[in-house]
């Protein structure tokens, strides 16, 4: 398996493996959401990474901008937004492979937080940790009972415990419908 940045060429298959892995109800909202932001200008810049078997892509993962407000310093802050493993290739580390090259990516380029709204016993195999209870809002309130899966993880020492605010993600991602679970 191999994973490499996404290229124009590769959409059509990055919105099969969004609708098959999220399910056709929901998939095709995920997938337009994909393609939303990657031609959405606020989210860049974007890491987008496909895991790909046997010249099929069988994983994508997305990274996009975000900011830190009501803080009083700059920090460099990316949401990680969506991930998914096509069915018959989920349970095999593709999902934590992405996940990691991303990270190694997002540090190289300077990333200091990234944040995920997301399964609360997935993303803390990945070095996530709730992100409330450190004094990050959520850009919509989380409802309580899934306060668990407003997580961050911080790429460079020291900012946790010292940098609070709210978070603000792009245009296309700053809507109510994708922060309600
Ligand atoms: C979540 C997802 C990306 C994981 O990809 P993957 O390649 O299967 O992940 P990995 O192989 O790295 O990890 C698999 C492990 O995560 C666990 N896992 C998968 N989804 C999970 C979830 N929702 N909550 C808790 N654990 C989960 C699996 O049970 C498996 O556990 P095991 O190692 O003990 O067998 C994939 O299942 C998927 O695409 N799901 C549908 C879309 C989705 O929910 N995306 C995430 C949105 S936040």
């Amino acid at each position: 398996m191999e994973i490499k940045k996404s290229t124009e060429s590769d959409k059509t298959e990055i919105r099969n493996v969004h609708i098959k892995a999220f399910g056709e109800e929901k998939g095709p909202e995920i997938a337009d959401l994909v393609e939303g932001l990657m031609n959405d200008n606020t989210a860049i810049p974007i890491c987008s990474l496909v895991a790909v078997e046997e010249n099929r892509i069988v994983g994508h993962i997305l990274f996009t901008k975000a900011k830190i407000t009501e803080t009083t310093e700059s920090v460099a802050v990316q949401i990680l937004a969506p991930l998914a493993v096509l069915p018959e290739a989920q349970s095999k580390g593709v999902g934590g492979q992405l996940i990691q090259e991303g990270l190694i990516q997002l540090k190289k380029a300077g990333i200091e937080l990234v944040f995920v709204l997301g399964h609360p016993d997935y993303y803390p195999r990945a070095g996530f940790v709730p992100a409330g209870a450190l004094g990050y809002d959520a850009p919509y309130p989380i409802p309580a009972e899934f306060a668990g899966a407003w997580m961050v993880q911080e790429l460079r020492n020291g900012f946790i415990g010292r940098v609070t605010g709210k978070i603000q993600c792009s245009e296309v991602l700053d809507q109510p419908e994708h922060w309600r679970e």
